[in-house]
């Protein structure tokens, strides 16, 4: 008996109503990573119950810190921290966990991190990570899949400017620099409000950061033994909002999103305008409704505040539904339009040409078993559920479970019949 837990989502009227963000996912991992740098007790708060957490921690235990976990706050000790090489399977499980990285090397001098794989989405590469590190001084070799870092002239400022505006590599270089001598310059640095989120925890933490949120970033170093544990809130989650919000405009809402700073989501609110939407915020809440049809809208994914990679499946969905042709193009990822050959599976009408993909709308999407790819998609599918007839059954959830607090939970209090199930996929 192949068992497996699935997502089952069935045809929707609406969804409407208030839900509030966790935090934000893709700023938390970093900020425990960057505790390392505290080298004592810091508090992380509003902090998401995901697996990609557990596994952060996880790695953070194996190095030697001691982790005691409230619902969505960490207490992280990272004094006891003297080991600087991370378990591989963990890292192989989690590419993110390459976020520690910099502070390894910023607390030791040395590193012993696992190569992260690729994914599903892209290969993933670490070489603007390495460019960024090899200006302060680190010298890397590999040895048996696993990436050495040694300073062997000690840690230095450097001037580095990325190919490419990688919010990875504009994370590690700025960890490490934080504590690298002298006055370190990251140019063409990513401008996401995770980068800036996470400047902030260092500045409280003794870092000299400034210009996070912009292009150029400039990093005065200070002796490791200045920096502190703090106390720091994570932000919401720019891309769980805007999946709830791309869910409320799909099916009309009123629908309304709590613990999210707007600003964060200017294209994605701009386009959802775009397609019919009546968009309201207030200083931490988007309210999103839609009695117009659906108007086809072309979106190309960009560095912020270009619109979001990580919201292309969810607007995907919403063209698929529109009046007309919208051309989608994806130029952050080289692998990333795999969930429209899942809504194809519904009905959806998209051609892909490489990195465009061409969506013309259709009236109804058909219920169907689909396969969530990576966790914005399979969000995305849970989503093509509800708004289609029928039932849709969405499997390899861990994908969601990875990115997503509660996501069934939270759509079930918006109005959406859709609920988690063991089922013996065979047997469909
Ligand atoms: C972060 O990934 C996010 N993940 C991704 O979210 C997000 O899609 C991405 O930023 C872009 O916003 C986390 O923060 C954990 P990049 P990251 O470095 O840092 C290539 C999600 O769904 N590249 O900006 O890996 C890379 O392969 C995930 O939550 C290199 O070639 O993104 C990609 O094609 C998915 N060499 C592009 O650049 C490098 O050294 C952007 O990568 C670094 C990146």
């Amino acid at each position: 008996m192949a068992q497996e837990e699935v997502i089952i989502a069935r045809e929707t009227a609406n969804l409407s109503g208030m839900v509030r963000v966790s935090g934000a996912k893709n700023s938390a991992l970093k900020l425990i990573a960057a505790a390392i740098l505290g080298q004592g007790k810091s508090t992380l708060r509003n902090i998401p119950a995901i697996s990609d957490i557990d596994i952060m921690c996880e790695v953070l235990e194996r190095l030697g810190a001691t982790v005691e976990r409230g619902e969505h706050e960490l207490i992280i000790d990272t004094a006891p921290v003297e080991s600087f090489e991370t378990p591989y399977e963990l890292v192989t499980k989690m590419r993110a966990s390459i976020s520690v990285l910099g502070p390894l090397v910023g607390r030791f001098g040395q590193a012993r991190v696992a190569m992260p794989g690729g994914c599903q989405i892209g290969a993933r590469n670490i070489d603007m990570h390495l460019v960024g590190m090899q200006e302060l001084g680190v010298e890397f070799s590999v040895d048996h899949g696993n990436l050495v870092a040694t300073t062997p002239n000690g840690l230095h400022a450097g001037t580095i400017l990325l190919d490419f505006p990688s919010v990875g590599a504009t994370e590690t270089t700025m960890m490490a620099a934080c504590v690298a001598q002298g006055t370190t310059t990251i140019d063409n640095a990513a401008r996401e409000p995770e980068i800036e989120d996470l400047a902030n925890m260092l500045n409280a933490m003794g870092a000299h950061i400034e210009g996070a949120g912009s292009s150029t970033i400039v990093i005065e170093g200070v002796p490791l033994d200045q920096m502190h544990p703090c106390d720091h809130v994570t932000v919401g989650d720019r891309i769980e909002a805007g999946t709830f919000l791309g869910g409320g405009v799909l099916l009309g809402g009123p629908l309304t999103v709590e613990g999210i700073d707007p600003s964060y989501l200017r294209m994605a609110l701009t386009k959802l305008s775009a397609m019919g939407a009546d968009v309201q915020v207030g200083d931490d809440f988007v309210t999103v409704s839609r009695t117009l049809p659906l108007q086809a809208t072309d979106i190309q994914t960009l560095p912020h505040p270009g619109f979001p990679t990580d919201l292309q499946a969810q607007f995907m969905l919403l063209a698929a539904l529109a009046n007309g042709s919208s051309i989608v193009t994806e130029n952050v990822f080289e692998n990333r339009f795999m969930f429209a050959a899942e809504i194809c599976r519904m009905g959806a009408d998209v051609l892909i040409d490489e990195h465009h993909a061409v969506v013309t709308g259709v009236d109804r999407l058909q219920g169907a078993p689909v396969e969530s790819t990576d966790l914005r998609a399979g969000a995305a599918l849970v989503l093509a559920g509800l708004a289609a007839e029928g039932e849709t059954i969405v499997r390899h959830i861990q994908h969601i479970d990875r990115g997503y607090e509660d996501y069934v939970g939270k759509l079930v209090s918006l109005g959406a019949c859709v609920e988690r199930a063991t089922i013996d996929f065979a047997a469909l």
